[in-house]
């Protein structure tokens, strides 16, 4: 039985896969932006532990939500699953900063730098649109969508990277185009097949075990976009310079330091 916590789990393939966790016999606590949202998450998944609420579009709240965490800890797994996508261009959070950066790519930064003791999981949500990202890494803040999910893989693969050496594994998946509030009804892709990949990442069990540092798509590591790692594109997502300098860019945003290797104070 693994303590598990879900970001952005009152609806979509967060709600689902946290009911799918319940029933499997974890110890669920979901997420919510608001208090409304957390009753609903409540009511939809009513056997998970408690229900955390923090707007992610807030630095603060986010920071807040880590220390909450922190009280509640140690974990077994961490899954940033929180995004947003549409009809979110001119939105910005109480800081200022525009609200899909600050969801999609600096909330899982903020968390998975602030969570002390480190969980045994990390599970970051990219896209198969991460693609589209543009690697330079040019006005991350003012970030598409695209980008913001290849920010998840960078990430993904950088705490992989750091967090190696306390055991702490961090893999990233693309769910497919499935059916929820983002994907539209029309999805073409299964999404039971999304959250049996979400179940797997976030037991670490099967072919997940013991893996970091891996991209997955139905229940299988591949390359980032879905095929092995040949192009120069899928490479230069292992390029751990490009992965270091974004996290140089959100410690600076955000003011929060990513976590020092073992031995390095
Ligand atoms: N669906 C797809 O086809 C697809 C494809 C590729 C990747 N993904 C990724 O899969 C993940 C889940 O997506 P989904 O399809 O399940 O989307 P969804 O149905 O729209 O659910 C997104 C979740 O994130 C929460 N959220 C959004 N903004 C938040 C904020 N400011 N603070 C706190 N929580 C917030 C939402 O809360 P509310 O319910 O209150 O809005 C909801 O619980 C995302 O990372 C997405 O990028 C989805």
């Amino acid at each position: 039985m693994a303590r598990i916590f879900i970001t952005g789990s009152s609806d979509g393939l967060g709600l689902r896969s946290a009911q799918a966790l319940v029933k499997r016999g974890h110890d669920l606590y979901l997420h919510a932006r608001n208090g409304q949202r957390a009753q609903d998450a409540r009511a939809a998944c009513p056997e998970a532990k408690d229900v955390f609420v923090a707007d992610l579009t807030s630095t603060e709240e986010t920071k807040s939500l880590a220390a909450q965490l922190n009280q509640t800890g140690p974990w077994d797994t961490i899954m940033h699953n929180a995004g947003l996508m549409n009809g979110v261009s001119n939105l910005k959070g109480k800081e200022g900063l525009p609200a899909l950066f600050a969801v999609n790519t600096l909330a899982p930064y903020i968390l998975s730098s602030l969570i002390d003791p480190p969980p045994k999981r990390y599970v970051f949500i990219s896209s198969g649109m991460h693609h589209g990202g543009d690697p330079s890494l040019r006005n991350i803040q003012q970030a598409f969508y695209s980008d913001t999910k290849l920010h998840n893989v960078l990430l993904a693969f950088w705490f992989a990277r750091r967090l190696r050496d306390r055991w702490v594994t961090s893999n990233v998946l693309n769910p497919g185009w499935v059916p929820t509030k983002m994907g539209g009804r029309n999805a073409p892709d299964s999404i039971s097949a999304a959250i049996d990949t979400y179940v797997l990442l976030a037991e670490g069990s099967g072919a997940a075990e013991g893996k970091t540092g891996k991209f997955w798509y139905k229940s299988r590591p591949r390359g980032p976009n879905g095929a092995s790692r040949e192009s120069s594109y899928e490479r230069s997502l292992d390029d751990e310079t490009r992965q270091d300098k974004l996290i140089e860019m959100l410690a600076s945003i955000s003011g929060v330091e990513p976590p020092q290797l073992l031995g390095k104070s």
